[in-house]
């Protein structure tokens, strides 16, 4: 296998190629990231060099420069990780949402077409389904997204989709639940509280923290899109989740915990997310685990608790990060109304 892995120098890509070098050290992987604020070359030094590896700058969205990749290292199937991934930047601006999470997926769609590739996988989210009360979300249910980040990614889930029911391009879409884990760029809930407890500074709850969310370890999130990669069908939809709802509170009470602070750095802030701030999300991932031959094997509080400890070991990657202006210019202008003195 001759494998494209698209933003790749973020979080959950990342982790996947780690997980192809050691588990599938056969294949060859091509790199295309457009190294944004949230893609970073300290996040692949770990597995540059590998002979398995080769890097190429550049955005997904430019025809040229995949089919150029595509050509040269004679790729055999696609793996697209590349997007703009964060909800409250979407508030703020969502051009760049358009053109990656849209367009830069019809481009990748093309090239798969004409380049009569194996396989492409689409990694998407559970955000497409909107919000859901109760019950859980299946591959089946309708697409309502509900804040511009999730928008842009069902635009790109629906580019697949008629891509293969007008080409037959063979195309699938994986759909991943919260991610936590190594590496995640420190804007995220998780990465953006441990690295503000272990300094100390007080953390933003919106609203009440009731909101909840399903986690899934990055690693099980992985080894569910290498399985689709492998087994799954063209034209189909996978979720890929584990079953850990938590409201938000609950996460932020273990990760208080864990970094031996007290809920005196518990700031709660009215919510900036307003009418988009999804209350719950929940999805069936029954037809992996059938289908692909898949199952997360990571346990919920154990696994969040040895995430923290990574943070707390790892502090020269993710201080590079937050002592850059273009991080620290998002958080003055996302948080500092609410946040004031203890930004
Ligand atoms: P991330 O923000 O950490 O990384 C995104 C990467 O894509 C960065 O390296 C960035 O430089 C690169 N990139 C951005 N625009 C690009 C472009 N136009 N061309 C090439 N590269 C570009 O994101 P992540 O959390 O690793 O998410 C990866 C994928 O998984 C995204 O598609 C996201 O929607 C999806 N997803 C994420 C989660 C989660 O909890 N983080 C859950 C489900 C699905
Ligand atoms: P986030 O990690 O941004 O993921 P998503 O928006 O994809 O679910 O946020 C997770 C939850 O945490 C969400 O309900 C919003 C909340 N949250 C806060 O309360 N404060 C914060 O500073 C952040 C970043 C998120």
């Amino acid at each position: 296998m001759r494998v494209l892995v698209t933003g790749a120098a973020g979080f959950i890509g990342s982790n996947f190629v780690q997980l192809l070098l050691e588990e599938r050290p056969d294949t060859k992987i091509a790199i295309l990231d457009a190294l944004t604020y949230a893609g970073n070359l300290s996040t692949i030094e770990r597995f540059r060099s590998s002979p398995n590896v080769r890097f190429f700058p550049g955005k997904i969205q430019d025809p040229t420069v995949v089919r150029g990749i595509l050509e040269a290292e004679q790729i055999t199937h696609i793996v697209n990780f590349a997007a703009e991934s964060h909800n409250d930047r979407s508030l703020l601006e969502s051009g760049s949402f358009i053109q990656t999470d849209v367009a830069g997926v019809h481009t990748l769609l093309e090239a798969t077409r004409d380049h009569g590739l194996e396989k492409m996988v689409h990694v998407s989210t559970d955000e497409v389904y909107g919000t859901i009360d109760v019950g859980m979300f299946t591959e089946s249910s309708p697409i309502e997204p509900n804040t511009p980040y999730s928008a842009s990614k069902a635009g790109g889930d629906l580019q697949v989709r008629a891509h293969h029911i007008t080409f037959r391009t063979p195309a699938l879409i994986t759909r991943g639940g919260n991610n936590y884990g190594p590496w995640q760029y420190p804007e995220k809930l998780i990465p953006f509280f441990v690295t503000r407890l272990i300094d100390g500074k007080k953390v933003p709850v919106y609203g009440e923290g009731n909101q909840v969310r399903e986690w899934i370890h990055v690693l099980d999130h992985c080894t569910g899109i290498l399985a689709a990669l492998e087994r799954g069908k063209p034209g189909e939809v996978y979720n890929i989740g584990d079953v850990n709802e938590r409201r938000n509170m609950e996460v932020v009470k273990i990760l208080l915990e864990e970094t031996g602070r007290g809920e005196d750095l518990v700031k709660r802030i009215p919510d900036p997310r307003k009418g988009a701030h999804d209350k719950r999300y929940s999805m069936s991932a029954d037809k992996a685990r059938s289908e692909l031959d898949w199952a997360p094997t990571h346990p919920f509080e154990e696994s969040l608790r040895a995430t923290v400890r990574w943070y707390s070991d790892n502090q020269d990657w993710w201080r590079a990060i937050t002592a850059r202006e273009d991080f620290q210019g998002f958080i003055r202008r996302f948080y500092g109304p609410s946040l004031g003195d203890d930004l």
